[in-house]
């Protein structure tokens, strides 16, 4: 960065007089990279130490600096660098063509000393602090990310507390939901949302009274239609808003105990109609509920709840999506290692 170090400065032009004209004017305070033509300064700007700020010179044979001003523009890696062209009088016409490709300034040939040392410190200043906003907003941007997992998981965590699941249940569940989703191909992004919407899958069960969700024994109609209202209530708790993240913790909330054949519920929608985050979903948190210890059963085992999970393909599960959670189960055995429930 210019504040601490010498910022660097990189003039092109195809005259070395007048590159050793701007070189006088700035090296007492910059350092200085030159390029006679336009194929050697890209080569330069794309280089490791990018330049702080370009000199560009107009008119010059092979790539003139408009082309130049160009292709550093689009390329992600050149295109903040501020460019100002430095140009004869007589080419001055063409100003509003190199402001539309993206310069910030003109200096016009014959130069004048403190005329450009000016120019150069104010647009050097200006990229310092664009610069800086820009760490800042990219920390703050990550800062609230961390802080709305992090809600998430807690909020994920709270429904256990009445429930009775154990805390390592969500977090075994959202890997194995992980596993799946990359197994099939998502993007990385999506994986990870689906990894960290997965917890709030039963949120719901903050809204479910203790007498129903904390009864010993088997439910009666009665009390299981409440139960089931959990998904409803889920959906209502997380609400609608424009982080991917929650819409995804919301749609998993309100379909995860939708069946393939159309015989879950709330919607009783089928097949490809539920959502692939449901669908995915719902092997994993079945799964991990079979293979987990709960008051009222004993733990199965991995090929009990393998089975089972065969059986129920192509009517709770989807059929397509089985054989390929079967194809993650070493790593879903390395994280219930990790994460054994704990009494
Ligand atoms: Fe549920
Ligand atoms: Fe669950």
């Amino acid at each position: 960065m210019a504040s601490k170090n010498k910022a660097t400065i990189l003039i092109i032009d195809d005259a070395p007089e007048n590159i050793d004209i701007l070189t006088g004017i700035l090296k007492s305070y910059y350092k200085v990279k030159a390029a006679l033509n336009g194929k050697a300064a890209i080569a330069i700007a794309n280089a490791e130490n990018k330049p702080d700020l370009i000199l560009l010179d107009v008119l010059m044979p092979g790539i003139d600096g408009y082309e130049v001003c160009k292709q550093l523009k689009s390329n992600v890696e050149t295109a903040h660098i501020p460019v100002v062209f430095v140009t004869a009088k007589s080419e001055i016409k063409d100003e509003e063509k190199g402001f539309s490709l993206g310069a910030v300034d003109y200096i016009t040939k014959p130069v004048s000393p403190p005329l450009v040392l000016a120019r150069v410190k104010t647009h050097i200043a200006l990229y310092d602090q664009a610069r800086h906003l820009e760490k800042l907003v990219q920390k703050r941007t990550a800062e609230l990310n961390d802080t709305r997992v992090e809600i998430i998981r807690r909020l994920g965590r709270a429904a256990e507390f009445k429930d009775n699941e154990t805390g390592m249940h969500v977090i075994r569940m959202s890997w194995f939901s992980r596993f799946l989703a990359e197994q099939i191909g998502k993007s990385e992004q999506w994986c990870d949302l689906l990894y960290n919407a997965a917890p709030m899958h039963d949120i719901g069960k903050i809204g479910i009274p203790d007498r129903v969700l904390l009864k010993p024994g088997k439910l009666d109609s009665e009390e299981w239609e409440i139960m089931k209202k959990h998904v409803e209530y889920g959906a209502e708790i997380i609400g609608d808003h424009h982080s991917p993240l929650l819409q995804l913790a919301k749609e998993v909330a309100n379909f995860h105990h939708e069946k393939w054949d159309g015989n879950g519920y709330p919607n009783k929608i089928s097949g490809l109609d539920i959502p692939i985050s449901a669908r995915i979903v719902a092997i994993a948190d079945v799964f991990d509920a079979l293979t987990s210890e709960r008051p009222y059963k004993k733990a199965w085992t991995e090929e009990r709840a393998i089975a089972l999970l065969k059986e129920d393909a192509g009517t709770h599960f989807d059929p397509s999506l089985v054989p390929e959670f079967i194809k993650c189960l070493p790593k879903v055995r390395e994280v219930q290692a990790q994460y054994r429930d704990e009494f």
